[in-house]
């Protein structure tokens, strides 16, 4: 085996890794020379062979050149990086120059502005809100309500059924039961929520809307409470000076009932009737139901369509605009 010429070694390091194109080719060169199984540990190997009084020499240059090729691929490693850096930002697209993306501070959604000005409304007047579930069975949907699975009054609610017997609510006068069979009167409860009906889509209809439902069970409630109670909140809502209207109405759970009606303003300058709630005197048979003595309890009960009332509220002439957050249209709340 030939002695390794220690001159040439050195050459190879100083040429090469100097030159080294790039990463990869400059960690190839430092296996090559500095690895385990590199030429400078091989260099260091060899100590053995060389004639004892050569060995000190032999060993500094050997730690010299091992030294010298760390320090040059320290060097070579450097300038790649900066390399590397100076090209990602020439070809950036990032104008750091440009200002930055300003984060413009929301607003709550009509919807949600209406239902806490409701619901705070009706706080005021002592009535507690409660929470029901959108997933419900057909008894709390509809039996308890007095609509039993042949009325027609099912077929104005066509519902999207989960399994036989469990549906998505489509009105929010399932929380009266509920309400009504943990709690004993005097009770005042509204509760605001999602219904959903197989309706289709147009500029009144959705598939999804928000109703408040309220509920009133005391010795002695009257329609009078009723009426008094609503037109305190539509005014409130709509103004002192509001076009509102009370007409007759049917619901199986009501007895009698009643709807309200908004004048509200068409595009075209003439104005329509539209129905914002449905209401009444809460049938005997459901207090039955629920174990409440109708001869001595009486209840009102309403339930409001919300999007309704944001519409009126503010001219809004298409439901769809609620949920197609389009943030012109929410930016204007
Ligand atoms: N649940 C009815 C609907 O969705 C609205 C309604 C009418 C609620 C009369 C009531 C009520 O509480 O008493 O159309």
């Amino acid at each position: 085996m030939s002695d390794p010429n220690t001159d040439e070694l050195r050459e190879q390091i100083q040429a090469e890794i100097p030159a080294a194109p790039d990463g990869k080719a400059l960690e190839e060169l430092r296996i090559r020379f500095l690895g385990k199984k590199g030429v400078l540990a091989d260099l260091v190997s060899r100590i053995a062979q060389v004639p004892p009084e050569e060995r000190k020499a032999f060993g500094k240059t050997a730690n010299d050149l091992k030294a010298l090729a760390g320090e040059l691929l320290d060097a070579r490693a450097g300038q790649l990086e900066a390399q590397r850096r100076a090209e990602a930002l020439s070809t950036s697209k990032v104008d750091v120059r440009l200002p930055g993306r300003r984060h413009t501070l929301g607003t709550a959604h009509p919807i949600t502005q209406v239902r806490d000005e409701i619901l705070s409304a009706f706080n005021r007047m002592g009535f507690l809100t409660v929470d029901g579930p959108e997933i419900e069975t057909d008894y709390y949907n509809f039996e308890a309500l007095n609509i039993p699975p042949e009325h027609p009054a099912r077929d104005g609610q066509d519902s999207f059924y989960l399994a036989p017997g469990t549906l998505l609510r489509t009105q929010t006068s399932t929380v009266q039961i509920r309400v009504m069979e943990q709690v004993k009167p005097p009770l005042a409860i509204v509760s605001a929520g999602r219904v959903f009906r197989r309706d289709t889509l147009d500029a009144t209809h959705a598939f999804m809307f928000h109703q408040i439902e309220g509920l009133l069970v005391a010795e002695q409630v009257s329609f009078a409470h009723l009426k008094g109670i609503l037109l305190k909140v539509g005014r409130d809502l709509f103004g002192a000076g509001a076009a509102l209207r009370f007409a007759p109405d049917f619901f199986p759970f009501t007895e009698p009932s009643c709807q309200l009606c908004v004048n509200f303003p068409l595009a075209d300058g003439r104005s329509r009737w539209l129905e914002v709630l449905g209401a009444g005197l809460v049938n005997p048979v459901v207090l039955k139901g629920v174990g409440i003595d109708p001869e001595k309890y009486s209840g009102l009960a309403f339930g409001m369509g919300v999007e309704r009332i944001a519409m009126c509220r503010w001219g809004i002439q298409d439901i769809r605009l609620f949920t197609e957050n389009d943030k012109r249209f929410l930016d204007q709340f």
